[in-house]
């Protein structure tokens, strides 16, 4: 697939089959992921793959208690507290599987050096048709002691991108983007 078709056709997927995704697919995601750049070439990244359903129950309920528990009120917290408190809402959407980008090094740059990865590996499931998203409900839960267990994770870990992957349902329409703001100085 054209880079540029693949850069404006991906979308963020809610909405998935129950159809699982091969290993040598998400291992192929995963290639794609540890192209991207890294700060002094760290490579800092580690993967988690979640297939287990009622793990990934399990993560979707505490976390959501997480998040209200944590989550101020006001701008978007009443709507989020509203889509949390819904006991019909999955924060994974019932995608079947979970790739969870953590950093094993504290590194300045290691989130950075892990959103890059989480991106190339959102666009390299775009380009053979799968669908993925970045769930950032998930990420403040992962990040505490009893998040961390859940899956196994060394306590030095930090859990930066949680991206779900699937075949999408449908394809989403695509969302507006605001203009850019470009400043050119010389
Ligand atoms: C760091 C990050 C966290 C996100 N967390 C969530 C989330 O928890 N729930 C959700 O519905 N969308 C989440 N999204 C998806 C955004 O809502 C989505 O990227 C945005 O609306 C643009 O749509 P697009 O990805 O289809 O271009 C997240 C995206 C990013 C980059």
């Amino acid at each position: 697939m054209d880079l540029n078709n693949a850069i404006a056709g991906r979308r963020s997927v809610r909405d998935y089959t129950s159809q699982g995704v091969d290993e040598k697919v998400i291992e192929n995601l995963i290639d794609s992921a540890v192209h991207a750049p890294s700060a002094v070439n760290e490579q800092p990244w580690t993967f988690t793959v979640v297939r287990d359903q009622s793990v990934l129950d399990r993560l979707s309920q505490d976390a959501k208690s997480h998040m209200l528990s944590t989550t101020s009120a006001g701008g978007h917290s009443d709507h989020f507290a509203s889509l949390l408190s819904d006991p019909n809402f999955h924060i994974f959407y019932r995608a079947p599987v979970l790739i969870l980008i953590s950093a094993s090094a504290q590194g300045l740059w290691s989130v950075e050096d892990c959103a890059l990865a989480a991106e190339n590996l959102m666009l390299a499931a775009y380009a053979v048709g799968l669908g993925s998203y970045w769930i950032g409900f998930a990420q403040s839960f992962l990040n505490t002691s009893a998040g961390k267990s859940m899956l196994g994770l060394p306590a030095a870990w930090a859990p930066v991108a949680p991206i779900i992957v699937g075949h999408p349902k449908v394809s989403p329409p695509s969302v507006q983007r605001k203009d850019p703001v470009i400043r050119w100085v010389g």
